[in-house]
């Protein structure tokens, strides 16, 4: 069963890149060499697959390194992370990820392959999933040949809910995410969701209610709990679930600088429309035709309850897709304030909580998510200390 601890004897195979890792930062790099089920790479052999990391073969970028498709001898298409050499932090992510996606498999997670441990080189192999990630498809700026139907979607949501209550309530330990969000669900052919990333991934005690740790994620998805005070509970992962499956239905990132100042949080623009009797105006239109408004609306309100500004009014994963699937209802009632970035500002204010974490990204925020001078009061300090993941 797997450890959390980097303790365990080399492999035959970790014992052929002991060398390698010498003088490595990392003195528990070389225990992980020994992870199962997993296969070890050469870098010649990820060269020859991206014929050399050609920038043809490049499909993303993100805060860790770039990402390339790939052929493996045996014909097999992958998606190879290179993580770049200078990224300290990346590198402990790195390890960490490799650990914990050894032992868990489901329907709803990306699936490593392997990796590679050479020299300075840090690089996963992963399936790769040819109708690539939310951020880019549905609610890239670009040309989507994708139809995301109102069936797609509900599949989408309910998959990714599916994922997360496998990872907070039925593997043991739990384990939280820490950074849901559009980039890191990918889609397979079938527009199956499959949840990527976990190397920000924590191990999660059963026995403790949170754990404190240095604040990561992403801005627009961070939970002000944790934000604020750094508490990380399934609850952080839910809240962020919260504004992914907002952004789902209403086609739109949660955060859009171009939009008129009072449209361009959608958290915010979701709970007003709601006291207001108005959410069917959040529903994509470009699902118009097939879409099931009112299962829509019940989506967005289920939105609400994710990111309800208490943690303990959140619900759990498997209660969320219960709700989502219509077997379990909710309490509308229940719904207060959602968990608001101008709550932070409220905090930020007083006492500044959140100790800068720097992932080392060289990544550049795009349009949706950039920060800077503006005209409303959600002045974006609280979040560039704690950088852009
Ligand atoms: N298995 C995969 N199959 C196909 N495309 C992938 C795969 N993994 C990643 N990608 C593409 O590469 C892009 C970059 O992914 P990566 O996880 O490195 O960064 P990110 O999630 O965008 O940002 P961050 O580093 O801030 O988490 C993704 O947005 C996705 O489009
Ligand atoms: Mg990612």
């Amino acid at each position: 069963m797997f450890s959390c601890c980097f303790g365990k004897a080399a492999s035959p195979t970790g014992g052929a890149n002991r060398a390698n890792n010498r003088g490595s930062n990392l003195d528990v790099s070389i225990e992980l060499l020994d992870v199962e089920n997993m296969r070890l790479y050469t870098y010649k052999d990820l060269q020859v697959a991206t014929a050399y990391f050609r920038p043809e073969n490049k499909v993303g970028q993100g805060g860790f390194g770039s990402v390339y498709k790939g052929i493996l001898k045996d014909g097999s298409v992958v998606a190879i992370k290179v993580l770049s050499a200078d990224s300290r932090q990346g590198l402990r992510e790195f390890l960490n990820e490799i650990t914990v996606i050894s032992y868990i498999q489901h329907e709803n997670l990306v699936k490593l392959h392997g990796y590679c441990v050479e020299g300075d080189h840090r690089i996963l192999v992963y399936g790769y999933l040819k109708n690539g990630s939310l951020d880019q498809t549905l609610l890239g700026d670009g040309h989507c040949s994708i139809n995301f139907t109102w069936e797609v979607r509900r599949k989408i949501c309910i998959g990714v809910a599916k994922g997360l209550a496998y990872l907070h309530e039925e593997v043991q330990p739990h384990i939280i995410h820490r950074d849901i969000k559009a980039s890191n669900i990918l889609l397979d052919d079938n527009f199956t969701p499959k949840i990527s990333d976990f190397g920000l991934a924590k191990l999660f005690p059963a026995h403790l209610t949170h754990v404190s740790t240095r604040i990561a994620g992403t801005q627009g998805y961070l939970a002000p709990e944790y934000a604020i005070r750094g508490q990380l509970t399934r609850k952080a992962d839910i809240y962020s679930f919260g504004i992914l499956l907002l952004e789902i239905v209403s086609g739109r990132p949660n955060q859009n600088r171009r939009l008129p100042v009072e449209e361009q949080y959608l958290l915010e623009r979701v709970w007003q429309l709601y006291r207001e009797g108005e959410l069917t105006r959040l529903v994509d239109t470009s699902v118009e035709e097939d879409v099931d408004v009112d299962e829509a609306c019940r989506y967005l309100k289920i939105g609400l309850l994710c990111t309800q500004s208490l943690p303990k009014s959140r619900p759990s994963m498997s209660n969320v897709m219960k709700m989502l699937n219509d077997d379990m209802e909710f309490n509308e009632k229940d719904l207060s304030d959602p968990g608001l970035l101008s709550e932070l500002m409220t905090y930020k204010t007083g006492k500044n909580h959140t100790s800068g974490t720097s992932s080392g990204s060289s990544r550049k925020p795009n349009d949706s998510e950039s920060y800077g001078n503006t005209t409303t009061s959600y002045a974006a300090m609280t979040f560039t200390t704690i950088t852009d993941r």
